[in-house]
């Protein structure tokens, strides 16, 4: 290979390799701020159908992970207002150490019915 293109080549792959490393940033940034339909079924799956709720003191460290999820999330129905004070009931039960106000908080049906 002629060194020219030698030299060509290797500029090619670097400019690649930065792109990459670019958009790779961008898409780590992006994850972070938006919530995913699929975190919230985690949500949902391992953590109130699993009835991890139930146990804030065993839980409390996933439970606030989650209970951040959920703040953060647009439900595709009901109005963000009413999301907004049910989800603030729940992050501030765990954040409280509160079970009996979790156990309220955590209402399934209330919630589903409005947003789900
Ligand atoms: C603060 C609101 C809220 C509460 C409280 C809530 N859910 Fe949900 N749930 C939702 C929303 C919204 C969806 C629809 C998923 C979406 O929009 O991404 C959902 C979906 C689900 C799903 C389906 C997940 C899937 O996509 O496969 C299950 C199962 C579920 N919830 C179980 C529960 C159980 C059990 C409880 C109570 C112990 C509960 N949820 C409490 C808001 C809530």
């Amino acid at each position: 290979m002629p060194p020219v293109y030698r030299k060509f080549m290797k500029n090619t792959i670097l400019s690649l390799m930065v792109a990459c490393f670019g958009l790779a940033m961008v898409h780590t940034a992006d994850a972070a701020e938006k919530i995913t339909h699929e975190q919230i079924e985690e949500v949902m799956k391992k953590g109130f159908k699993a009835k991890l709720h139930n146990d804030l003191a065993a839980n409390k460290e996933v439970l606030a992970k989650y209970a951040q999820w959920l703040a953060a999330y647009k439900p595709e129905k009901g109005d963000a207002a009413s999301w907004k004070a049910k989800t603030g009931a729940i992050v501030a039960a765990i954040k409280a150490g509160d079970q009996a106000g979790l156990n309220k908080a955590a209402n399934c049906k209330a919630c589903h019915n409005v947003h789900k």
